[in-house]
């Protein structure tokens, strides 16, 4: 597939099947995913890597702190209130996962069920916490983002599925503890990844993209 088609073909996959990816394909890509372009080759990125049983644990630990009502505490700032177009995209994305799913506008526990499957990874066999020094800040997040883009192309080369998930930011003390990750480290974002399930009612969702003269300045 040309990088054109696996742009075209991408989407935001909410629900896989149980089917993990092997160990030597994801070595493979993760090996590809290196030569992703970083400010001053500072390769910032220190992406966590979680599977079977230890999946499990944390996603559980994650989901007891949600439900005891702890207020999200993300390492970096990541609560911008959208305004203008970028509010009126952000409930388009939520109308088309939530219309996808059957759920009302104003069934409140059915759309906190469906954000709950965030913190399950969408039952992913696999999720990735992106963790970078905190101290690099915004020059670290582009990097960052950069070579998250790239992860979920060469995976989507490969037939495997992802969804970036700021929600996997949201929480970060369980994932520390678990992982032993050092304080002076941030989890940035996250992302869930594995093999689509094709009958899920969450990936029926398609998102659309505003023309290209509403983004693009062309000057000569
Ligand atoms: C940085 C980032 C964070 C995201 N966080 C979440 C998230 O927490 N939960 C979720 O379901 N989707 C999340 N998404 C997926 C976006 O909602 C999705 O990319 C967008 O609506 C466009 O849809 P598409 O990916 O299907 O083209 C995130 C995407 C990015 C790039």
């Amino acid at each position: 597939m040309s990088l054109t088609d696996i742009l075209a073909s991408r989407y935001s996959v909410r629900g896989f099947l149980p089917k993990p990816v092997p160990q030597k394909e994801l070595e493979d890509i993760f090996a590809a995913a290196q030569m992703s372009a970083s400010n001053c080759n500072t390769q910032p990125w220190q992406p966590l890597v979680v599977s079977g049983d230890k999946a499990k644990t944390v996603s559980s630990a994650m989901l007891a702190e949600i439900m005891s009502g702890t207020a999200p505490y993300p390492d970096f700032e990541w609560n911008v209130k959208y305004q203008d177009e970028h509010r009126t995209r952000q409930f388009g994305s939520a109308n088309a996962l939530y219309s996808a799913m059957g759920i009302a506008r104003e069934d409140k526990p059915a759309r906190n069920m469906a954000m709950g499957r965030n913190w399950q990874f969408f039952g992913a066999p696999h999720a990735i916490f992106f963790t970078m020094e905190k101290y690099l800040g915004i020059m670290g997040a582009v990097d960052v983002g950069i070579y998250a883009q790239t992860l979920s192309l060469l995976m989507k080369e490969r037939g495997i599925d992802s969804c970036m998930q700021g929600a996997l930011g949201q929480f970060p003390g369980p994932v520390k503890e678990i992982f032993d990750v050092p304080e002076e480290r941030g989890i940035l974002f996250g992302m869930s990844f594995g093999y689509a399930d094709p009958d899920h009612s969450a990936n029926q969702a398609r998102t659309d993209r505003a023309p290209l003269g509403d983004s693009v300045r062309f000057e000569s």
